[in-house]
């Protein structure tokens, strides 16, 4: 017990570290770039071309043909559910306090914070809340068209017109984004409080205790005088009928349509001759060329939704305990995934720190510096033997990848440039 308590102790303060940094790090970025270097428009005619073509054979496409359309009423009443913390069993915590629009929908925080939580960003880390043990992840796309893997180990997802989830045949719905959506109210420390009796029948995989769970939250949204009439005019049901799927395909709808992708700077480049800097083009260049940042994050989203392995630095407790993360082979028991994690899409990337599946890394420079030099970013003589045995298992499945060679320093300054030119 007391060896437990000090390890959470040491955990959370670790975490602290990163959150007050990313905290600094957002009232830097303000200021910085443009005021202290010019970064002249790029002139090149050709490279400027070939950086169009290149977006576009990777599947670089419009935002407006990612969009999937929603009902306005259902969205409008999902929006109330999202902030709600009737979402929650104990009523205190809504899915809004880990996704906030001040992070780009996640958090600030390495790893989130769950059930006993109050407060955002780095006061929420001393608050006493459950630690989750991985990185929030932003909502940007989800639920568009073609995204349709969720999660940083895919552990929701759509394979030949199948959803393939935890629920087996038993998925609520033929929509991923709908599945994805019903998980957070009956996870364990993220919306529910740890207590044996839950966790016996939570963690016996037993979806009757889940459907009564989720059905206790439907009454009370139908019950609510500020939510149950309008979800129940949204799917024209008497308020006594109103049941979790509801719910979540309101949550769905909200989600799909808040978090849309809208224009950037790079799409008026690429199809409306807007332009980049010098450095952005650079960048580009890079990403699609000898970076070979495109063989992973390709296609609309910036992201193949397949699963590799980068040896990020690993912090705080890992999803499977002592530090460790085994990431996709927990969904699948397949020794081939260990270690392995859904690329991630990249639109807002640069304001969504901190960054990787554990939140390790808070600057974007360094998140494209752990694909091709991670030991620049850890100290190994501060580490455990533990840790590093984790550490070196993780280089052996990187060393398996079609990764970056090295880069410069300026070259790594370039592709965050371009990177920056993916937000909106
Ligand atoms: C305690 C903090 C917390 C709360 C509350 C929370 N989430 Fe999350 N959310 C996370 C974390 C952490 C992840 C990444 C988990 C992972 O991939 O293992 C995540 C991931 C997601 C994803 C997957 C996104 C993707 O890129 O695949 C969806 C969808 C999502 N959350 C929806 C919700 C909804 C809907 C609610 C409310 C019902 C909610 N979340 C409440 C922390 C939270
Ligand atoms: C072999 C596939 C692969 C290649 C090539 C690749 N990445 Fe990644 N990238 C990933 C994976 C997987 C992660 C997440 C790893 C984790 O969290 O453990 C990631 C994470 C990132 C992140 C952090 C995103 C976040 O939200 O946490 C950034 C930024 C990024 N990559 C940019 C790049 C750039 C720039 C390049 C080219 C220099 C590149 N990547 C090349 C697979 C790849």
């Amino acid at each position: 017990m007391r060896y437990a308590s000090n390890l959470t102790l040491a955990v959370s303060s670790a975490l602290f570290a990163v959150a007050v940094l990313v905290a600094c790090g957002r009232s830097d970025e303000s200021g910085s770039a443009a005021s202290t270097f010019t970064d002249p428009p790029a002139t090149d005619a050709m490279r400027l071309g070939a950086l169009r073509k290149a977006a576009l054979a990777n599947g670089f496409v419009r935002a407006s043909e990612l969009a999937v359309p929603v009902v306005p009423a259902r969205h409008d009443v999902g929006r109330l559910i999202f902030a709600s913390p009737i979402m929650s069993l104990n009523g205190r915590i809504s899915c809004q306090d880990c996704h906030l629009d001040q992070f780009g929908s996640a958090d600030g925080l390495p790893n989130a914070i769950g059930v006993g939580g109050e407060g955002a960003g780095a006061a929420r880390l001393h608050s006493g809340g459950r630690i989750l043990p991985r990185n929030v992840l932003p909502f940007w796309g989800r639920g568009s068209r073609g995204f349709d893997t969720f999660f940083w180990d895919g552990r929701v997802q759509k394979v030949d017109g199948r959803v393939v989830s935890q629920f087996g045949v038993h998925a609520p719905s033929t929509d991923p984004m709908i599945v994805a959506a019903h998980l957070p109210s009956v996870e364990v420390r993220e919306m529910v409080t740890d207590t044996p009796q839950i966790r016996d029948g939570l963690m016996s995989e037993d979806v009757g205790a889940a459907a009564s769970i989720q059905s206790t939250l439907a009454s009370r949204f139908a019950a609510d005088p500020a939510i149950g009439p309008k979800l129940a005019a949204a799917y024209g049901l008497p308020r006594d009928r109103v049941s979790f799927r509801e719910v979540t395909d309101a949550l769905a709808s909200f989600i799909r349509f808040n978090f849309r992708i809208r224009p950037t700077r790079f799409e008026r480049f690429v199809h409306d001759g807007g332009s980049l800097s010098r450095r952005e083009m650079a960048g580009g260049v890079l990403f699609y060329g000898r970076g070979r940042c495109a063989a992973c994050h390709g296609g609309p989203y910036f992201s193949d939704m397949k699963f590799h392995s980068v040896a990020f630095p690993q912090a705080g407790f890992g999803k499977n305990g002592f530090g460790v993360d085994e990431g996709r082979y927990n969904t699948t028991l397949n020794p081939k995934d260990r270690f392995l994690f859904r690329t991630p899409p990249l639109y807002n990337v640069a304001k969504t720190a901190p960054y990787s599946h554990s939140g390790s890394v808070v600057r974007l420079e360094d998140a494209i510096v752990a694909h091709f030099d991670p030991l620049r970013l850890v100290d190994t003589r501060e580490m455990t033997v533990r840790e590093r045995s984790d550490l070196y298992a993780r280089l052996g499945t990187a060393s398996r990848e079609t990764l970056p060679s090295a880069l410069t320093d300026e070259e790594v300054r370039q592709l965050a440039a371009f990177l920056r030119t993916l937000s909106f």
